[in-house]
């Protein structure tokens, strides 16, 4: 076995591929067009430089956080991405358990292969990712089932009107015929009874809300005035995504377009953010820019590959153990204390 607690996310990586199916593997780790918002993801939280504080107590830095009343141990959260079962037999279970044993949040993709009552018997605190798809009633249908399973929030994702074509992404993909939503969902969302509705507006997100009784964050904000628009419209919650680079390429990074939308926001809302955080250090610096969390997609998918549930849990425990140092290097010595002016001007963007 692999110790992935010593494992960068590129190494990690670099040891999913040798397990993985080629054609999975490229459908992890594809982005959209070419490639320019996946590849810059991690560089753009490399620019920020920080400024440590010195001579405070940091001896026992304390990684916890709520979120809508969950308590997590650190504000890494698993962001929600589809077909687990390529990576692993079991699936979204193996990938449940897995976060769940480290103490962290599950967010659970509509384009799961495992039913989500199977998924929701082995996780912990969990979030169902749903899309607003054409055929209302069946989006209706989902959602209810997800609340009825025990899901905390719902995490409508809107950078998706239509599936960005991804050219590394050209093989069909190794799902099995057991493998839920395999009979439906194509590469080519066009023949699919699951496409986006590309005409939806703000109204969607209170329709959600009312329809589940559970909180909606909107996941694919990248613009200020989009934020406040969505908390208008009822948002619990916004996530600044650009879906880890594989819907419209060229956009904006995530770590660029944070501060913005935390400005934008103020207090009225928890803002989250994902996109290439593969250190403690980003964590530590998503915060200070103004994050209460923060989601990973990929690396989660490269511990699941390489280890199963144990690899993701340890992978968590890794991602913990980093914003655990950082936090203490940064003499932070919880959560509270990751404040604005750890960010050095002038590369406190905005
Ligand atoms: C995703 N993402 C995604 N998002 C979503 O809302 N629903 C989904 O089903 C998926 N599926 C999906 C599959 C794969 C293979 C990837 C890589 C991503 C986007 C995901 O939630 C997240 O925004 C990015 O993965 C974050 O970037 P990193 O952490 O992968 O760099």
């Amino acid at each position: 076995m692999i110790n992935r607690t010593t494992l960068s996310v590129p190494e990690l990586e670099e040891a999913a591929r040798d397990r993985l199916d080629s054609a999975a593997y490229d459908f992890y780790s594809a982005g959209s067009g070419e490639e320019i918002s996946r590849d810059e993801a991690h560089r753009a939280w490399q620019e920020y430089r920080l400024k440590p504080r010195i001579l405070r107590d940091v001896s026992e830095p304390d990684t916890s956080v709520g979120i809508f009343g969950t308590e997590l141990a650190s504000p890494v959260i698993a962001a929600p991405t589809a077909f687990h079962s390529m990576a692993d037999p079991e699936g979204e279970v193996a990938t449940a358990r897995g976060v769940a044993g480290a103490g962290s949040l599950l967010v659970l993709s509509s384009r799961a292969t495992r039913e989500v009552e199977d998924v929701a018997a082995a996780a912990g605190p969990w979030w169902f990712q749903v899309y607003a798809l054409r055929d209302r009633e069946l989006t209706r249908e989902q959602v209810e089932r997800a609340a009825a399973a025990g899901a905390r929030a719902l995490v409508l994702t809107v950078d998706a009107p239509y599936v960005a074509a991804k050219p590394r992404v050209r093989r069909p993909l190794p799902l099995s015929a057991q493998d839920r939503l395999s009979r439906d969902v194509g590469l080519d969302t066009r023949s699919s009874a699951w496409e986006q509705d590309p005409s939806i507006g703000p109204e969607t997100i209170a329709r959600l809300a009312r329809e589940s009784g559970l909180p909606v964050l909107v996941k694919g904000v990248l613009r200020p005035d989009d934020a406040t628009a969505c908390v208008e419209a009822g948002a619990s919650g916004v996530i600044v995504s650009n879906h880890g680079g594989r819907q419209l390429d060229r956009s904006v990074s995530t770590a660029a377009a944070l501060p913005e939308v935390v400005r934008a926001v103020g207090d009225r809302v928890p803002v989250l953010v994902d996109g290439g955080i593969h250190t403690g250090t980003d964590v530590l610096t998503a915060l200070a820019l103004g994050a209460r969390a923060v989601l990973v997609g990929r690396p989660v998918l490269w511990a699941l590959a390489t280890g199963g549930s144990e690899g993701v849990r340890s992978m968590f425990e890794s991602y913990r153990a980093g914003f655990a140092e950082s936090m203490a290097l940064a003499g932070a010595g919880s959560v509270r204390a990751i404040t604005p002016d750890l960010v050095a001007p002038p590369y406190r963007a905005g």
